[in-house]
């Protein structure tokens, strides 16, 4: 780990600083929008106006946040602390890498480099993950997709439970947001599943039974999902969601 963490030493650098903010904040106005599917735009942007007026990189749809000014100005950090060895100076390069993920994290890569516990906090949460993620990432049990049609059933841990990294769904196939992919139902379809997205990145009969097979393995029919309401409600009430 080579942290380069120096505090501003001039002031014309805290000067040249604000100007660079100034300037960027202007130049990045027009291009904030993720490049996300347009389903992941609206909503749930409205998180980071507790930010203020900070320069905020939101890398969507993780939803993972990083401030430029809280970073150079508040904790003091040099330029050079994160660029060019941690990031590039150019907005999504870490995730065209690759591997931004959370192991990467953990193992000391781009942000971990300096959130590990010591230097700034940790990245093994919970309380942590909302600083960065702005929810605690409290994982879903089950979910029922009722768009476009009723009673998909989904069992999130019975598929991490398998050993399943969460970055082998998130966020290729899915945004960490329940309803995220009802949102578009014309896209939410078996037609794009059996091109290799959603579920199909795995239920291709390669990784998992293919998505034209086992129909009713996923489509529990509306009386199935009545029949495991009733069952679960003893227990623990699945989440329900879409309309
Ligand atoms: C704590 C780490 C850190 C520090 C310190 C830091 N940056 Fe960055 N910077 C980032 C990250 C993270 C990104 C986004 C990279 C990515 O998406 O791959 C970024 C992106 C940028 C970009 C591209 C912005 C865009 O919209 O494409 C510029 C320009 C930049 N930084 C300049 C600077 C300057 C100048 C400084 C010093 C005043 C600085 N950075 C300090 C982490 C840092
Ligand atoms: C220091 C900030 C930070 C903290 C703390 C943090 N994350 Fe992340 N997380 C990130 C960044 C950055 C990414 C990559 C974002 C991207 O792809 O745009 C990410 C990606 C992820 C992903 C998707 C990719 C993967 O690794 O599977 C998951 C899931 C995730 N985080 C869960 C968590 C959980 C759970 C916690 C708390 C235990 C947590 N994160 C804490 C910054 C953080
Ligand atoms: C060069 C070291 C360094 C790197 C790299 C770094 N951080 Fe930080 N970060 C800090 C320090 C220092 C603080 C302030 C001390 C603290 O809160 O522990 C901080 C604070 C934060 C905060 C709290 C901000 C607030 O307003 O309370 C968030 C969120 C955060 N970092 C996210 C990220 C993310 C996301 C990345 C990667 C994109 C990242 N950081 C990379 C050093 C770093
Ligand atoms: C096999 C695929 C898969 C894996 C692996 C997976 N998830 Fe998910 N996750 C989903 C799906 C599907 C959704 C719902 C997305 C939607 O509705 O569009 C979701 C939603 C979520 C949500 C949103 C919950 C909410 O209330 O909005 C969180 C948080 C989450 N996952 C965290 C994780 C974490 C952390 C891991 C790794 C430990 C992980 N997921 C692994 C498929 C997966
Ligand atoms: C990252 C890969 C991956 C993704 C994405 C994925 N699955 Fe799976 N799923 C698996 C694996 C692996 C199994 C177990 C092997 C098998 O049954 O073929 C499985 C098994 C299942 C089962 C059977 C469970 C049982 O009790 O036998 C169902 C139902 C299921 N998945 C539904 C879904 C649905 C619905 C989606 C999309 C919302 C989805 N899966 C997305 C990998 C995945
Ligand atoms: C791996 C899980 C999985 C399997 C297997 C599966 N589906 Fe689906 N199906 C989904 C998901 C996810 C959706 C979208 C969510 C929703 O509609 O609630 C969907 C949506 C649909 C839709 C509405 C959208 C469209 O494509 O018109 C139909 C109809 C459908 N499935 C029929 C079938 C049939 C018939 C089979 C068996 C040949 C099948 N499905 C097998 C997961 C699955």
């Amino acid at each position: 780990m080579k942290l380069k963490a120096k505090l501003l030493p001039a002031l014309g650098l805290v000067v040249a600083v604000g100007i660079f903010f100034v300037l960027d904040i202007q130049a990045a106005a027009p291009t904030t929008a993720p490049v996300a599917p347009p389903a992941a735009s609206a909503a749930p942007a409205k998180q980071y106006e507790s930010f203020g007026n900070t320069r905020i990189i939101a890398m969507d749809p993780v939803k993972s946040m990083f401030s430029h000014s809280t970073h150079a100005i508040k904790a003091g950090l040099t330029c050079d602390s994160c660029h060019p060895d941690l990031f590039d100076r150019k907005r999504g390069s870490a995730k065209a890498k690759g591997d931004y993920t959370m192991a990467s994290l953990d193992a000391g890569k781009y942000c971990g480099a300096c959130h590990d516990g010591k230097t700034a906090f940790n990245t093994t949460g919970p309380e942590t993950c909302k600083t960065c993620h702005g929810s605690d990432m409290k994982q879903p049990e089950m979910i029922v997709f009722n768009r476009p049609v009723k009673a998909v059933v989904f069992g999130h841990k019975q598929h991490v439970d398998m050993g399943l990294d969460c970055s082998s769904c998130h966020d290729k196939a899915f945004e960490m947001r329940k309803g995220a992919a009802e949102e578009s139902p014309e896209k939410f379809i078996m037609k794009a599943l059996y091109a290799g997205k959603y579920c199909g990145v795995c239920h291709n009969g390669n990784i998992a039974f293919a998505s034209d097979t086992r129909c009713t393995s996923c489509h529990i029919g509306v009386k199935g999902l009545s029949r495991m309401l009733e069952k679960s409600a003893e227990t623990k009430e699945p989440e329900k969601h879409g309309k």
